[in-house]
């Protein structure tokens, strides 16, 4: 009896970090994200791990809303230039971060661009 009810109290618990989890990474949005890159091709991008490294969303949430093809809608309504999220904020701050001899990102268009 004493097992059985160890057991029911283990597994409450457990669903409620299950479920607690599964929150939390919708609100962080998506671990890995393909970003459309036009002629050039697909652009992977590892967005938690920028999370975790910035800190701070709104360095490119001021940019575009946290939502799934932000970038692509605004794009599409003429809000956004073309190659304006690539050049002032992806290439922007890999380059900025080299300058500063710290680990930084790609610079060059073949290791942001996967053609197919
Ligand atoms: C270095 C840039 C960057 C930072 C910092 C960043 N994001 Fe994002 N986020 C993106 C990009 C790029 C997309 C994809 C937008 C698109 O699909 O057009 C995105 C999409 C999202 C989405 C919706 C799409 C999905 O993944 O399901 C959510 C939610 C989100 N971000 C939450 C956050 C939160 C919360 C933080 C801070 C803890 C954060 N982001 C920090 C770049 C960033
Ligand atoms: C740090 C990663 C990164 C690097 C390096 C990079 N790009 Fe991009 N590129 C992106 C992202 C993200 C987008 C989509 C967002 C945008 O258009 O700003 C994009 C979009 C594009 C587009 C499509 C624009 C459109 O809407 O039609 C072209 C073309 C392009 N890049 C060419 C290049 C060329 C050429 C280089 C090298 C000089 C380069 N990219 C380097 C990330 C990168
Ligand atoms: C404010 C700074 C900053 C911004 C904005 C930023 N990055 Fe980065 N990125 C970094 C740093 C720092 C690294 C190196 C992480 C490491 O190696 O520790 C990195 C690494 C990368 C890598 C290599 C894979 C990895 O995670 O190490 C890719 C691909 C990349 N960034 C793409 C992008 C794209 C696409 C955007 C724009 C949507 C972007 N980054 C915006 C700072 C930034």
């Amino acid at each position: 009896m004493k097992k059985i009810v160890l057991f029911l109290i283990g597994l409450t618990m457990f669903c409620t970090f299950a479920v607690a989890g599964t929150v939390a990474d919708q609100t962080k949005g998506a671990k890995e994200l393909k970003l459309n890159g036009g002629s050039k091709g697909e652009v992977s991008f590892t967005h938690f791990k920028h999370q975790e490294r910035l800190g701070d969303c709104n360095i490119c949430h001021s940019f575009f809303p946290k939502s799934p093809g932000a970038v692509e809608a605004l794009k599409q309504k003429g809000d956004l230039k073309k190659k304006h999220i690539m050049n002032k904020l992806c290439i922007k701050c890999h380059k900025a971060e080299k300058k500063a001899g710290k680990s930084y990102g790609p610079v060059t268009c073949s290791k942001c661009h996967i053609r197919k």
